[in-house]
């Protein structure tokens, strides 16, 4: 897949997750790929958790999931993207720290849909639970959760499809703003 059709296709499938092997090697390129996010000055104040297998994914989902994000049990595995604020480099009062994650974040779920695998970003968990369930220091923040899962179709775009006939975006006019805020 090319980079702007992984653009275009990207979206939320927690529905439509298998439970079918992703083999390490390739949840280690996507996430070597999310470490190539830019960063403030090269801060890289993210740090990711691989839980693997039925036993653990069960323990974290047992802890910190409400019932809404259930589904995403059934992945094989899940990446919960967390934070360091304390390496975050702060400019004019903001912590960039959030942003640099969300950067990470994105370039894993793209490098994940140019392999044809599901993802959906949830950020409604019990973050004490999370945390404490996989042992993450007090000094660091889970942000969000993804599953990585093959989707239950026979290809990434016919399991999107339905999700994309409802994709629903704010009119362009009223987010892209030629030369000044609100326009000329
Ligand atoms: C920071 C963040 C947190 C999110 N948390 C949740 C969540 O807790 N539960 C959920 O079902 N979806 C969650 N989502 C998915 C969004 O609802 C979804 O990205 C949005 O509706 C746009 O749909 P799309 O991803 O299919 O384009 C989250 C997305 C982001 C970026």
């Amino acid at each position: 897949m090319e980079t702007l059709d992984a653009i275009r296709l990207r979206c939320s499938l927690k529905t439509k997750l298998t439970g079918r092997e992703v083999p390490p090697d390739v949840v280690e390129a996507i996430l070597r790929e999310a470490c190539l996010a830019p960063s403030a000055r090269n801060s890289q104040p993210w740090r990711f958790v691989v839980v693997r297998g039925r036993t653990a994914i069960d323990a974290l989902a047992d802890a910190g999931l409400p019932e809404s994000s259930a589904v995403i049990r059934r992945a094989p595995v899940l990446v919960v993207a967390c934070a360091r604020p304390a390496d975050g480099v702060v400019v004019g009062g903001l912590n960039y720290c959030l942003y640099d994650v969300g950067s990470a974040v994105q370039n894993l779920l793209l490098a994940a849909t140019d392999r044809g695998l599901a993802t959906h970003l949830i950020a409604n968990f019990d973050e004490a639970a999370v945390k404490r369930v996989l042992h993450i220091p007090d000094d660091a923040r889970a942000v969000v959760l993804t599953p990585l899962a093959w989707p239950d179709a026979a290809s990434y775009e016919e399991a999107a499809a339905e999700r994309l006939s409802q994709r629903s975006r704010l009119p362009f006019e009223e987010v892209v703003f030629e030369g000044a805020w609100g326009g000329a």
